[in-house]
C-alpha cells in the first residue's frame, strides 16, 4: 500500500474539498517533489476539469462499474488502466501528478448494489497505490457510496470546513460517518485533520466559529487557515495551477505548503 492514501471529505457542497485537494496536489508534486495520484470521485468532475482532462476515455466511473463480463466483478488493481497524466498547464513543473478521472455518469456509482459495494475502490487500488508517495481523493458533497468507498480505501480523512454555523454543525455527520466505516469497513482508517477554508479577515462571526471548532477538534483543526482569496477560484475556472498567477498566489502557496508538511507529518508510517 501507499504510506497515505487521503480522502478529503465533508457532506456539505462548496466548502473548499476540490480546492485543496487540487493546491496540495501542486505543493506536493512540484515543490517536495513527491509523486502523488489524484482521483476525482466527485460525479462533478471539478478536479478532473481543474486539472486539464477535458474527455477521459476511461474514468473512476469505469473501475467501479467492474468487468460486465464477469457480473461486474471488480479486479484487484483495475484502478491501474484508469491513470492519466495531468494536463498541460500542471505538467514540466508537475512530473509526478496524475489523475484518474470523474465522468457525470459516476452518479449512477451510487446505486450500486453488487458484492462488496463499499470496497470497490479499495480493491481497484490494490497494487497501485503503492506506486506513489500520497493519494489524495476528492469526494463528493455527499456522505453515499463514493465517499464510503473513498473512506474505505484510504488510509487517512481529511476534512475541510467552512467557518460559518452550518459548516461546523456539519462536521458531526462527517465524524460519525468515518467512526462507522472506522467499525465495519477500515479498521485502520486515521483522522488527519480539519482544514478552515474561505477564512476573511476581521470577522468576529468567523473567529467566534474557529474558536467554537478548536473547543470541540482541539488539534485536529490545521494551520494555516485558508483565507478567502479570488486566487483559488481564479486557478479552478482557468484549470491552471495557483503558481501560474505568479507572485499574487505566494500567500496561498506557503499556506498550502504548510499545511502540507503538517499533513505528512501527521500520516507518516
Ligand atoms: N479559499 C477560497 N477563496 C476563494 N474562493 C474559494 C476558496 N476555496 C474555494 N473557493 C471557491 O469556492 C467554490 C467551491 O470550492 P470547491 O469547489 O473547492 O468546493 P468543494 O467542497 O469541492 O465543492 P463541492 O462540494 O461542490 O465539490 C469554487 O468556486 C472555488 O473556486
Ligand atoms: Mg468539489
Amino acid at each position: 500500500m501507499a504510506s497515505r492514501i487521503i480522502a478529503v471529505c465533508n457532506q456539505k457542497g462548496g466548502v473548499g474539498k476540490t480546492t485543496l485537494v487540487t493546491g496540495l496536489a501542486e505543493v506536493l508534486s512540484r515543490d517536495l517533489k513527491l509523486k502523488v495520484l489524484v482521483i476525482d470521485a466527485d460525479p462533478q468532475r471539478n478536479t478532473t476539469s481543474t486539472l486539464g482532462i477535458t474527455e477521459p476515455e476511461f474514468t473512476l466511473n469505469d473501475v467501479l462499474y467492474g468487468d460486465e463480463t464477469q457480473n461486474h466483478k471488480i479486479i484487484a488493481g483495475v484502478a491501474g488502466d484508469a491513470i492519466l497524466r495531468a494536463g498541460e498547464a500542471w505538467q514540466g513543473d508537475h512530473p509526478q501528478l496524475d489523475l484518474i478521472a470523474s465522468e457525470r455518469n459516476l452518479a449512477s456509482r451510487e446505486r450500486d448494489s453488487m458484492m462488496a459495494r463499499e470496497r470497490r475502490l479499495r480493491t481497484a487500488l490494490r497494487g497501485v497505490s503503492e506506486n506513489y508517495d500520497i493519494v489524495l481523493i476528492d469526494c463528493p458533497p455527499s456522505l453515499g457510496l463514493l465517499t464510503v468507498n473513498a473512506l474505505t480505501a484510504a488510509t487517512h480523512a481529511l476534512l475541510v470546513s467552512e467557518p460559518r454555523v452550518a459548516s461546523v454543525e456539519g462536521l458531526t455527520e462527517i465524524v460519525t460517518t468515518i467512526a462507522e466505516v472506522q467499525e465495519n469497513l477500515n479498521e485502520d482508517l486515521d483522522v488527519v485533520g480539519i482544514v478552515i477554508n474561505k477564512k476573511k479577515k476581521n470577522r468576529l462571526d468567523q473567529d467566534r466559529w474557529i474558536m467554537q471548532m478548536r473547543n470541540d477538534y482541539q488539534d485536529f483543526v490545521l494551520e494555516p487557515a485558508l483565507s478567502d482569496r479570488e486566487i483559488f477560484a481564479k486557478s479552478q475556472a482557468a484549470s491552471k495551477p495557483l503558481k501560474s498567477f505568479g507572485p499574487t498566489s505566494k500567500l496561498e502557496l506557503d499556506g498550502l505548503a504548510r499545511l502540507a508538511s503538517k499533513i505528512l507529518e501527521r500520516t507518516a508510517p
